[in-house]
């Protein structure tokens, strides 16, 4: 695998399936301003900042280089804390850090700096101090407090010179052409591959059902360093051809299983506002900058964000082995916990998100212990098609209430018809429903009767926004609260 660092070409020739970034950085490198905390993707103390290429003009995304395995920085620069001030003047991120008086113990500040160096580097214009706590929202200050970390931030994005040290995209042009056939490092038993068409990539995938999938590796990376797995077999998806492309038609939204959040983040807010608000939410700036829409579909998961709101708009799902395609209803590709509909060698390739109808009005909420950065306790995401005041049909579905993301049919059943001129008066009847529809478990994250309860709430939320909206009454207060409630 090859990839750029500080304007040359690094190949990687021999390694171990799953080592990581941070690990190729600190072992191999020495380069120690990377720094190791948690390991799991939550402290950002090892953010470093990939550079690619995206129509001819560079892309600068922060990741946590402890679940990145080195694999997936193929075809891509690497930047660190250490490359910054390689010309010896602090970078002005450095600089305004140093001004501000925004570092202590100094642990995290490599990563702080690398967050905000990435913001840098994207701010076209003025960034705000929402811009700012967004994209700091996976780093993590034990000591300094965030207020001069984040003026740090301000003074330097607004105040940023045009070019940088890594402004030539010659290295990155001719990676790109390096990088357009296949990878295969290792041998039938223990390797990393890289097919570059779907074709290739389910030949492979035929041929090793057995070998782990990675995308974004925000799941998969902690399996390395939390379960400590030694993944002997990896079919990296990032060099897949089109596998990143999110495209609108006039019937939809079709969503490329490799593309991140930040990739579908705008075309899913373009939806709804509230499902850009849920994306935005998911992890934070580096977890949203590698993990997947298609790997939080695979995976199955609960409590994953995006399966409920796609099963509320009837998303259809399309999987892909050497044989052909086959689709199916997002909602039934969720059997059970742990249990998806995939056959081996079968792999997700993309989810069609049809538009939503005039008279169709869409809510989602995500209820976390933290506002960022947490995964959710309850989340709801729901389609109601109303005739006036109506309910003429609804979906409506669930994280966090079952074995998997699910349809509440009981209550999609009982609100049919049912008029939204007084929402209260359905108050009673959401509660008995929603009894039928979900037992839910006590974990960690919420108790059952909190979950039920919370539930209920959301839902009796989304009546009465749904209903005045309806009525004409108000149409963007949603919005407003959200917002207020992110930079608070
Ligand atoms: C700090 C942190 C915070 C997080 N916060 C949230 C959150 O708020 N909400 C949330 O929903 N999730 C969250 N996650 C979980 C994770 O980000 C998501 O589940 C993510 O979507 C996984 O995508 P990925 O590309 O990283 O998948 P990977 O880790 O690469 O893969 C995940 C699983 O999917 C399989 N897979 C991936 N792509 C495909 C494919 N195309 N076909 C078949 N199988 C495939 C893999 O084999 C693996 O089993 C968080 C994770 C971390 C580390
Ligand atoms: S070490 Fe904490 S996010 Fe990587
Ligand atoms: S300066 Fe010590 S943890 Fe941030």
């Amino acid at each position: 695998m090859i990839f750029g660092r500080n304007g040359k070409r690094t190949v990687v020739s021999e390694m171990s399936p799953h080592e990581t970034v941070l690990d190729y950085l600190r072992l191999r490198e020495g380069a120690m301003g990377t720094k190791e905390g948690c390991c799991e993707g939550d402290c950002g103390a090892c953010t470093v900042v990939v550079r690619s290429l995206q129509d001819g003009k560079a892309k600068y995304e922060a990741i946590n280089s402890c679940i990145a395995p080195i694999g997936s920085l193929d075809g891509r620069d690497l930047i660190t804390v250490d490359d910054l001030a390689a010309s010896g003047q602090l970078h002005p991120v450095q600089q305004a850090m140093a001004d501000k008086h925004a570092s202590q113990c100094g642990f995290c500040t490599p990563g702080f700096v690398m967050a905000l160096y990435a913001l840098y580097e994207n701010a076209s214009a003025g960034v705000d101090r929402t811009a700012i706590t967004d994209g700091l929202a996976g780093n993590l200050c034990r000591c300094t407090g965030y207020r001069p970390i984040i003026e740090a931030g301000l003074a330097a994005c607004n105040s940023k010179a045009a070019g940088d040290a890594f402004g030539q995209t010659e290295v990155l042009d001719q990676l790109k052409k390096e990088t357009s056939t296949s990878l295969f490092i290792g041998n039938e038993n223990s390797f990393f591959a890289a097919p570059a068409t779907e074709d290739e990539l389910a030949q492979i995938y035929a041929e090793h059902p057995d070998a782990i999938i990675v995308a974004g590796a925000t799941d998969v990376g902690l399996w390395i360093t939390k379960h400590l797995n030694k993944l002997q077999k990896i079919i990296y998806v990032g060099r897949v051809k089109g596998f990143r492309d999110v495209a609108t038609d006039g019937s939809g939204l079709t969503i490329s299983a490799g593309a991140t959040y930040t990739d579908a983040e705008e075309a899913l807010a373009h939806i709804d506002p509230d499902i850009g608000e849920v994306v935005r939410r998911i992890g934070s700036k580096q977890v949203r900058n590698a993990g997947t829409i298609g790997g939080n579909i695979a995976n199955g998961s609960p409590i994953g964000d995006t399966p409920p709101l796609l099963i509320a708009l009837d998303a259809e799902l399309t999987l892909r082995k050497a044989a052909g395609e086959r689709k199916m209803r997002l909602e039934d590709f969720f059997i059970d916990y742990g249990k998806q509909d995939r056959k081996p060698g079968e792999f997700v390739k993309s989810v069609f998100v049809p538009n939503l109808a005039e008279n169709d009005h869409f809510r989602a909420f995500k209820l976390s212990k933290r506002f960022d950065q947490d995964i959710s306790a309850v989340l709801l995401g729901s389609k109601l098609t109303l005739d006036g005041a109506t309910i003429a049909k609804g979906r409506i579905a669930f994280g966090g209430m079952a074995a998997t993301p699910k349809r509440a049919k009981h209550l999609e059943a009982w609100l049919k018809g049912a008029s939204l001129e007084n929402p209260s008066s359905l108050s009673e009847g959401v509660r008995v429903a929603l009894k039928q529809d979900f037992a839910p478990i006590s974990d960690m994250r919420a108790s059952a009767e909190y979950r039920l309860r919370a539930a209920h709430g959301l839902v009796m939320k989304s009546l009465f926004e749904i209903g005045a909206e309806a009525d004409g009454a108000h149409a963007d207060t949603r919005l407003v609260g959200m917002r207020q409630r992110a930079s608070a």
